[in-house]
């Protein structure tokens, strides 16, 4: 290991703590136009950042919606060439009043960071930037070529990333990417992603009378959008949670007998799982399928709110005139977004209740992906995991998703090594959002020594 640059990290480790927390004070909401300005001041702040640790190109790339942050070092001759990538937006703080302290003010308690965008993904950017700091100042140069691609609108589904990739950009030639924004399986057991869901995300408008009705004057006689649209919901699944929507499942690529062997290994218990993660009666899903196939492994629909209608305290006597309801669906490898849209659809033209008009309308939609284990990056990874943890990494998948991890194999064709520090009790989107303080310094040590091994 480079004893100089991770001594280097682990002297300046008060500072790094200082900075993570004024990024994270930045209140860089993507989804609330209110917080574009934010966005920006976040963007602008690591633009700083990378001049001043000595990355070169520095530049921040316009999209149609918050910017991007660029910068390079390309001074390793004859050694691969990393892109590291990261997210600088979060997630909305609601519901404000479950945060034990403030959002946007950054607490410790308890060996952790707390704050919206702790784990995700602010504090595990700035483990990826600390990292490429120590390099630098310890030795003046980095063990490999780094590119670093910064967005500001992940968590809303990342279309100006996707643009800038799909144009295929000099600028972006690379051997493969680091991704730092997703979890360990448990404290203390390194852990390498190598599979996410995709995902479209959806409204559905159901739309009834011409205007808001007296519900005593045309009630029996008008139709009701909100009721039209719970029956159409319903019909989406059944009570297994299989999806109804025809052919839903023909692409599906299982996982193979050995990764779901090697899931089995995993120190997973569903119990304990229930009851402090999920915090539930039951767990509900496809009978047949373990709980980490059915989150990993097997799509899924959810629907996230119902806009419309009166949702005042009280009672208002009113059939509304429309009625949304925003639903997403997970997708797993095999799946794509373009034809699950279309079977959706069209199964929900199909079971339209009378009297009601729908429309369907996609809001952002992203591919699944899972990365090919056997690259000389993934082996470097682990070799350098193993340094910092002292114990072997695990490989698991996610149901979550990172857009351009796709986007990244299939326009680039770029292998990505998804290093994440999150745990899984951080709270992700979640009020209280962590981020342990030993994963932090950890994190950081990590990619450092990944670095060097990668030049290996
Ligand atoms: N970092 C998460 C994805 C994630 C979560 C990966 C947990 C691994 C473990 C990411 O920021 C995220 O939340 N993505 C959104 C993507 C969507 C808005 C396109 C998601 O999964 O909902
Ligand atoms: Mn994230
Ligand atoms: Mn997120």
């Amino acid at each position: 290991m480079s004893s100089s640059a991770i001594e280097y990290a682990r002297q300046n480790h008060a500072r790094f703590l200082e900075e993570l927390k004024a990024f994270l004070r930045i209140p860089s909401i993507s989804t609330l136009p209110e917080h574009n300005a934010d966005c920006r001041t976040a963007a602008e702040m690591l633009a700083i950042e990378f001049s001043r640790i000595g990355l070169q190109n520095v530049s921040l790339r316009e999209t149609e919606g918050h910017p991007l942050v660029y910068a390079d070092w390309l001074h390793a001759e004859g050694k691969p060439t990393v892109l590291v990538y990261g997210h600088y937006d979060v997630q909305p703080p609601d519901p404000i009043e479950e945060w034990i302290a403030p959002p946007f003010e950054p607490t410790e308690r308890d060996g952790n960071i707390y704050a919206r965008g702790a784990v995700d993904d602010k504090g595990q950017v700035w483990a990826q930037v600390k990292a490429l700091e120590s390099h630098l100042a310890a030795t003046g140069s980095l063990p490999i070529n780094v590119r670093v691609l910064m967005e500001g609108e992940e968590e809303v589904g990342g279309e100006g990333i996707e643009a800038f990739v799909a144009s295929r950009p000099a600028q972006l030639q690379a051997d493969f990417a680091l991704v730092s924004d997703t979890e360990m399986f448990a404290p203390g057991l390194p852990t390498l992603c190598v599979g996410l869901r995709g995902m479209i995300y959806t409204e559905i408008e159901v739309r009834g009378a011409r205007a808001d009705l007296h519900s005593g004057m045309y009630g029996g006689a008008a139709p009701n959008p909100f009721v039209a649209l719970a029956q159409i919901l319903a019909r989406l699944k059944d009570d297994n949670g299989h999806i109804l929507i025809p052919g839903f499942y023909d692409d599906i690529i299982p996982p193979s007998p050995e990764e779901l062997a090697a899931w089995r290994s995993l120190p997973f218990d569903e119990e304990g799982y229930r009851i402090a993660e999920v915090g539930s009666a039951q767990l509900v899903g496809e009978p047949g399928y373990s709980v980490l196939e059915r989150t990993w492994a097997r799509p899924t629909l959810d629907v996230h709110g119902m806009p419309g209608g009166f949702i005042g305290a009280g009672a208002k006597t009113v059939i509304p005139a429309k009625a949304t309801a925003k639903v997403s669906m997970r997708l797993v490898p095999g799946m794509t977004p373009e034809k699950a849209f279309e079977q959706y659809k069209g199964f929900v033209a199909k079971i339209v209740p009378t009297g009601v008009e729908v429309e369907v309308r996609l809001i952002h939609a992203g591919n699944p992906c899972l990365v090919p284990v056997e690259n000389p990056y993934i082996r470097a990874a682990t070799r350098a995991l193993r340094q910092v943890w002292n114990q072997e990494t695990v490989f698991i998948r996610s149901g979550g998703s990172i857009p351009i991890v796709g986007d990244f194999a299939n326009y680039l064709g770029l292998p990505s090594v998804m290093m994440g520090f999150g745990l899984p009790d951080d709270n992700l989107h979640a009020p209280n959002e962590k981020f342990n303080l030993r994963n932090f310094e950890l994190g950081i040590e990590s990619i450092i020594c990944f670095l060097e091994e990668a030049a290996r």
